[in-house]
């Protein structure tokens, strides 16, 4: 019999060691390292190839290569297809990562209940029954959705050729496991072992692979670090599990750009796709509250009128606190200072919290204004009109800095009903005729005279 074959891997990043040391060279992390059993035969493949006939490839000259554009798989789900940059393609590998809880499974089995195509959903968390009590809940009605309930990636392989699925969907990759290796699922040389395999198996078949990741307490995928380069897509399923509503968005995307953004509402029947973001972010209210702003900001190419909310009170204690929830703490600090040297406001012994509501975090630079409002409103304890809404960024000397795509957002506040939108006087804007009224200033002292009374 072979000797066990061990080696070292760091649970945090997945370097490999020939033997156990306390700290991991590349990441530096203390208490890392874990001796895993590992063995593997000559042959891993996906598929033993019986007949080695596939040629290997040659180099190209660029020109050569064939440069269709390959025909991506339309999910049906408008936000999903959003955040993939236009549908699944083709022999992609794509990673969903997201707390326990927060809707993984649902959303990936309310899309093959609605993919035209022939999917092959394979769970090793939930039974067949416990699959389908939850798609009844959704949408009980798919001709072409198959579930599996396997763990052991060569009968998961055996069953796909069997099937021929058009797209695969695997929950989760942490409790697959191959034969190939000896360690246990979930371990690094496992999730590692499995993930090539998959890859293989989408590269040479073209079918597309979905995968779904635990994430670990501090947010990061759970095993190794590797498993986000070996992907295609890293997607990222967020919001707060007392919320209802989700955030679905791409850290890594090598067929679209990462700064699209989903949003779903969690409901009794599945994830219900919300088309138009600024309504829910923006909160109803009767009575106008001071400390209240809207922000006209970007997402992607996707406008979502945002609610900043700052809270100004006397400091009890010595140093006064700052705390900011979805947006740059240090980023506040300065825009304090500059309330502080250009509009006379002492803050210095203020309590300053600001909140973005809806749980979502903003680093477009935009949103400074409506923070300034927002703090000014809290400050003077007067609210601002409802109607009012900010777009501009503001500079260390008070200046108020002009944002790409004003337009855009100018017809979201437009569309939306808002009367007026504060924006810098240096913005180039050539939309004429608006309902709304364009606000053009330059300096912080403007906006103080013009919302504060
Ligand atoms: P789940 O999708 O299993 O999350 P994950 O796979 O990320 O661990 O869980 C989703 C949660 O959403 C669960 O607590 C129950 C709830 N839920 C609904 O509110 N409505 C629904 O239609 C479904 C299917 C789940
Ligand atoms: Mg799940």
């Amino acid at each position: 019999m072979a000797k066990v074959k061990t080696t070292f891997f760091c649970q945090n990043c997945g370097t490999q060691y020939a033997k156990w040391q306390g700290q991991c060279n590349a990441c530096k992390e203390w208490n890392t390292i874990v001796e895993e059993v590992v063995q593997k035969p000559e042959k891993s493949d996906w598929k033993t190839p019986t007949n080695n006939t596939k040629r290997a490839s040659k180099p190209l000259r660029i020109n050569e290569i064939d440069s269709t554009k390959e025909a991506r798989l339309d999910t049906l789900d408008a936000e999903f297809n959003r955040v993939l940059g236009g549908g699944i393609v083709p022999g992609s590998l794509t990673l969903l990562g997201g707390e326990p809880g927060i809707g993984k499974s649902t959303l990936l089995l309310q899309i093959s209940l609605k993919l035209p195509y022939k999917t092959l959903y394979v769970s090793g968390e939930e039974s067949q029954k416990q699959i389908k009590m939850r798609a009844e809940r959704i949408n009980p009605e798919n001709e072409s959705c198959y579930i599996l309930t396997e763990t052991k990636t060569q009968n998961i392989f055996k069953q796909i050729e069997a099937l021929e699925p058009n797209i695969v969907i695997i929950d989760s990759i942490q409790t697959l496991h191959s034969d190939y290796i000896e360690s246990s699922s979930g371990s690094i040389s496992q999730v590692k072992e499995c993930t090539t395999e998959l890859i293989k198996f989408a590269k040479e078949t073209n079918t597309p692979v979905i995968l779904i990741g635990h994430i670990t307490k501090d947010g990061n995928i759970a095993g190794p670090k590797i498993l986000e380069h070996m992907v295609d897509t890293v997607l990222q399923f967020e919001g707060d599990r007392n919320h209802v509503f989700r955030i679905l968005r791409a850290q890594k995307n090598r067929f679209g750009s990462t700064h699209e953004l989903g949003i779903y509402e969690m409901q009794g029947s599945g994830l219900r796709e919300v088309s138009n973001p600024s309504e829910i972010l923006i909160s109803k209210k009767d009575d106008e509250l001071s400390g209240n702003a809207i922000a006209a900001t970007l997402e992607g190419m996707r406008p979502l009128m945002i609610e900043v909310q700052a809270l100004v009170s006397t400091a009890v204690y010595g140093t006064p606190q700052r705390s900011a929830t979805g947006f740059n703490a240090k980023r506040l600090n300065m825009l304090l200072a500059v309330l502080e040297k250009r509009a006379g406001f002492r803050l210095g012994a203020k309590d300053v919290f600001l909140n973005i509501t809806g749980g979502i975090s903003v680093d477009d630079p935009a949103i400074d204004l409506a923070v300034v409002a927002a703090i000014l409103s809290s400050n003077e304890d007067e609210a601002l009109q409802a109607n009012f809404c900010f777009a501009a960024e503001v500079g260390l000397s008070g200046e108020i800095r002009p944002v790409q795509r004003v337009e855009q957002r100018i017809l979201e506040a437009e569309k939306l009903g808002f009367s007026t939108i504060f924006v810098s006087k240096y913005n180039k804007i050539s939309l004429k005729n608006t309902a709304i009224k364009i606000q053009l200033i330059s300096k912080i002292e403007d906006l103080v005279d013009l919302i504060i009374t």
